[in-house]
């Protein structure tokens, strides 16, 4: 079910568009005329007004209206980490009403939308909601529900998608992959084991695995071993299993927890949304999903098993000769850099009117 609806401008608008344009290019060439009359070098800008020229070439400003959390980057990284660079991406406010996109960051907004503009919205103007919590996460807002007309999650179905990249390898490439060095068996980096966030279900499993089979610990959740942004890839490659789990389980809900191992050369477990879910973004055979063993114990079984057996335990790299991934960005600094610079991207090419209705309708559905 889409809660967001989509439509392009019906013709006759589209023509009374661009007989509108027109009309001004007229005028403007007119002004200009009695303005410049003497200088031979005046150009003026409408001077074929026709649907192509209203433009298309302008690229559009897509307003950053919070930085996210207060963190900061540069705008350039877009083009640097991702080729995006269809939109002029700004954070001064002083181009609001220029703006073709204005982001807003959920968890910035104000409880009374008091920090949202308080000027009319341009017609052209789409509003972006960002926002990459999990529902359990999330924090009803009110006075938002039919406020948006573009929507950028990690949901599969909102207009813009923030996932990470499993893409198709080009047959002509062939993959040099050759498996990390392993010294640890199952790997966990956990920060966060505040039960309000969700956490309860994986806290549960581990405790339960960790009977079976040694796991090893790091981040700031059980004291001590924090990793560098250095470490976090060097040290996921170095474990045979990592510990895929997500805070909270919703549709579509996998984060980067599932992309570091896969770009590490590692197997992820994963405890998120049924394999079903998965499947649509990751090769099946890339991950075990704990659902495919009746408890805790069994999958620690499987895990040693593997851990004896180098034939059996290859197979999960076997897609790797169809497909690449892409590592992510690490670090506070990094986190929400991808996700902007798609909202650039969709802006470069979006048209159309659309409105969100029923925001948390959608959402917690
Ligand atoms: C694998 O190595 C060959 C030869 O060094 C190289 O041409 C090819 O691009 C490499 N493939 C990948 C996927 O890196
Ligand atoms: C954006 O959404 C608002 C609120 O639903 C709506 O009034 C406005 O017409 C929409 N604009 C565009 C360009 O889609």
């Amino acid at each position: 079910m889409l809660y967001s609806e989509k439509m392009t401008p019906p013709a006759s608008k589209k023509t009374l568009f661009v007989a509108t344009i027109s009309a001004l290019g007229l005028i403007c060439c007119v002004v200009t005329f009695f303005m410049y009359y003497k200088s031979p070098s005046s150009v003026c800008p409408y001077a074929s007004p026709s649907a192509e020229d209203v433009g298309p070439n302008e690229k559009p400003i897509v307003l950053v209206w919070f930085w996210p959390l207060g963190v900061k980057f540069d705008f350039k990284d877009c083009s640097k980490y991702f080729n995006i660079d269809s939109c002029v991406l700004t954070d001064d406010r002083s181009l609001y009403s220029k703006s073709k996109g204005v982001l807003f960051f959920h968890r910035n907004i104000d409880g009374y939308l008091l920090n949202m503009p308080q000027e009319p919205r341009p017609t052209f103007q789409k509003w972006i909601w960002y926002h990459l919590e999990s529902p359990t996460n999330t924090w009803k807002i009110p006075g938002l529900e039919n406020l948006f007309n573009l929507t950028l999650s990690y949901r599969r179905d909102a207009d813009i998608t923030v996932r990470f990249d499993v893409t198709i390898r080009e047959t002509d490439m062939t993959d040099n992959f050759t498996l990390p060095k392993k010294d640890k068996l199952v790997c966990w980096i956990v920060s966060n084991h505040d039960p309000n966030t969700g956490t309860g279900t994986r806290e549960q499993y581990y405790h339960e695995l960790s009977k079976h089979i040694k796991i090893d610990l790091f981040g700031a959740a059980y004291a001590g071993r924090w990793l560098s942004l250095e470490e976090y890839y060097l040290t996921v490659a170095s474990c045979k299993f990592y510990l895929s789990f997500e805070n909270s389980l919703h549709r579509d809900y996998f984060t980067e927890k599932v992309n570091g191992p896969l770009v590490s050369g590692t197997v992820p477990v994963v405890l998120g949304p049924p394999r079903e879910n998965y499947e649509q973004l990751v090769p099946s055979d890339a991950f075990i999903h704990i659902n495919d063993f009746p408890d805790a114990k069994s999958l620690a079984e499987y895990l040693l098993f593997l851990d004896k057996n180098d034939t059996e335990y290859m197979r999960y790299f076997e897609w790797r000769k169809f497909y690449s991934v892409t590592p992510h960005l690490l670090g506070m600094a990094n986190e929400f850099t991808q996700p902007i610079c798609l909202a650039c991207d969709y802006m470069s090419r979006d048209e159309g009117y659309s409105v969100v209705h029923d925001l948390y309708g959608w959402y917690f559905s």
